[in-house]
C-alpha cells in the first residue's frame, strides 16, 4: 500500500453535482460563465439541489422557503452573545450552525423530505448567524431578516441595517453564484466523509465549515486582503512578491490543485472588482492586485484563484475582512447540502486506507522499566 499524498488524484467518487473536465466547470452541466452573466443565487441553489434550472413557480416557492426560514432560533442568538467579541468568524460561524440543529425537531429525521428541508433552513440561517454575529460583537442589536428579500439582499440589510444598493446587491448574489460549488473540494469532501457513517445533515455542515476555514482553502480570500493590506502601496509590490518567492513561501490566492491554467471564476471576479472600484472611484486594490497577478504568474507561471479577486471586491462592498469565509460558507452551502443528499441516496462510509510508516516489532515495557 503506497500512500497519495493529498489525495491527489484520486477519483473518491461519483457525483452529478458539479464537474471540472479539462479547466471548464459547470453546475449540473451549466457552464459557470453562463451562470454567472445570468443566474440568480437562488436559481442555482434550486439547480444543485434538484438538479434542474426552475420554473418561474419553483423559483417563486424556493425564494419563498428561504425567505420564510431565515429567523434563527432565539437561543442560538443568546448563544451568539456569549461568544467572546474577538472570536475568530469562522469558529463562531461553525459553533453556532452546530447550535442550530439542538433546536431543530427533525434534526435527526433521515427522509429526504426532512434533510431537503433543512437544507433550507441551514442556506437560509447561515447568512442571518453571521450578520448576527457581526453586529452583536461591535455592540450592535442584531436585525431581523427582511421577509421576500433575496439571500444577497438580505445579508447586506442585516449586516448594516439599510438598505443595500441595487449595484452591492448584483456583486453579491453574481460572488455567491461564481462560489456555490466546486466538485470534491475539501470542506464539500468533509462534509461528504461525515454524512457517509449516517451522522445527520448539520454535522455534515458543520465539517465542512471547519475545513473550509483553513488559509489553503476558504481562508485564503481573507488572506488576501490581509497582504494587499500589508503590501499598502504599488511601489512596495515587487519587492514584497520577489521575498516571498524567494522564501518559498505561499502566496494566497494563486494555484490550484486541480486547475494548471487558471481557474475560470477568477476573471468573472477580477471584472467585478474593476467595475465596483471604478464605480467607488477607489481602484487601488484592483490596480494592486493586478500588479501582483502579473509579478506572479511572469515569474512563476500560478494563475490566481476564485480566492483573489473575491478579496478586492468585498472589500469595494465595505464588507470587513473576516466575514469574507463566511460568505464563501454562505455560497457553498448550497453546494455542501446538495452533495450531502446525493451521498445519502447512494451511501457508502467512506473509509480509506493509511500506508504504515511508524516503528514495528516494539515490545512492551512496564512503566518503572521505560
Ligand atoms: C480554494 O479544491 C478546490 O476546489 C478549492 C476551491 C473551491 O472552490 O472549493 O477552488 C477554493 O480553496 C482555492 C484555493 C485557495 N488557497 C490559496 O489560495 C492558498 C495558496 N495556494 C496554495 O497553497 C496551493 O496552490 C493550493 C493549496 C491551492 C493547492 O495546493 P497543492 O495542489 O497541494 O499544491 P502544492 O502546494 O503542492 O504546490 C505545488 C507547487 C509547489 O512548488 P514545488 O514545490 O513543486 O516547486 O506549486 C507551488 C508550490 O510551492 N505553489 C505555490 C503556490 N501554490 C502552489 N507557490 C507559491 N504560492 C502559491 N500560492
Amino acid at each position: 500500500m503506497t500512500a497519495t499524498k493529498g489525495l491527489e488524484g484520486i477519483v473518491a467518487t461519483t457525483s452529478s453535482v458539479s464537474s471540472i473536465i479539462d479547466g471548464i466547470l459547470t453546475y449540473r452541466g451549466y457552464d459557470i460563465d453562463d451562470l454567472a452573466e445570468n443566474a440568480s443565487f437562488e436559481e442555482v441553489i434550486y439547480l444543485l439541489w434538484y438538479g434542474k434550472l426552475p420554473k418561474a413557480a419553483e423559483l417563486t416557492r424556493i425564494r419563498d422557503e428561504l425567505s420564510a426560514a431565515a429567523a434563527i432560533p432565539e437561543q442560538v442568538v443568546d448563544l451568539i452573545r456569549l461568544f467572546p467579541k474577538n472570536a475568530n468568524s469562522m469558529a463562531a460561524l461553525r459553533s453556532a450552525t452546530s447550535a442550530l440543529a439542538l433546536y431543530d425537531g427533525e434534526a435527526d429525521d433521515m427522509t429526504k423530505e426532512a434533510n431537503l428541508r433543512k437544507a433550507v433552513r441551514l442556506q437560509a440561517q447561515i447568512p442571518t448567524i453571521i450578520a448576527a454575529f457581526s453586529r452583536i460583537r461591535d455592540g450592535k442589536e442584531p436585525i431581523a431578516p427582511k421577509a421576500g428579500a433575496t439571500i444577497a439582499e438580505n445579508f447586506l440589510y442585516m449586516l448594516s441595517g439599510e438598505e443595500p444598493s441595487d449595484v452591492a446587491v448584483k456583486a453579491l448574489d453574481k460572488a455567491l453564484v461564481l462560489h456555490a460549488d466546486h466538485e470534491l473540494n475539501a470542506s464539500t469532501f468533509a462534509g461528504r466523509v461525515t454524512v457517509a457513517t449516517l451522522s445527520d445533515i448539520y454535522s455534515g455542515v458543520t465539517s465542512a465549515i471547519g475545513a473550509l476555514k483553513g488559509p489553503l482553502h476558504g481562508g485564503a480570500n481573507e488572506a488576501v486582503m490581509a497582504m494587499l493590506e500589508e503590501i499598502g502601496t504599488l511601489e512596495n509590490i515587487d519587492p514584497y512578491v520577489n521575498r516571498k518567492l524567494e522564501n518559498k513561501e505561499k502566496l494566497m490566492g494563486f494555484g490550484h490543485r486541480v486547475y494548471k491554467n487558471g481557474d475560470p471564476r477568477a476573471k468573472h471576479l477580477q471584472k467585478m472588482s474593476l467595475e465596483l472600484g471604478s464605480q467607488t472611484g477607489d481602484l487601488k486594490w484592483y490596480e494592486m492586485s493586478i500588479r501582483i497577478e502579473n509579478l506572479v504568474t511572469g515569474l512563476k507561471g500560478l494563475k490566481p484563484n476564485v480566492d483573489f479577486y473575491s478579496a478586492s471586491v468585498y472589500t469595494t462592498l465595505k464588507i470587513p475582512r473576516d466575514l469574507f469565509t463566511p460568505i464563501f460558507a454562505i455560497s457553498r452551502c448550497s453546494g455542501w447540502t446538495a452533495h450531502i443528499l446525493e451521498q445519502y441516496e447512494n451511501n457508502r462510509l467512506i473509509r480509506p486506507r493509511a500506508e504504515y510508516v511508524g516503528p514495528s516489532t516494539q515490545k512492551y515495557v512496564p512503566v518503572e522499566r521505560r
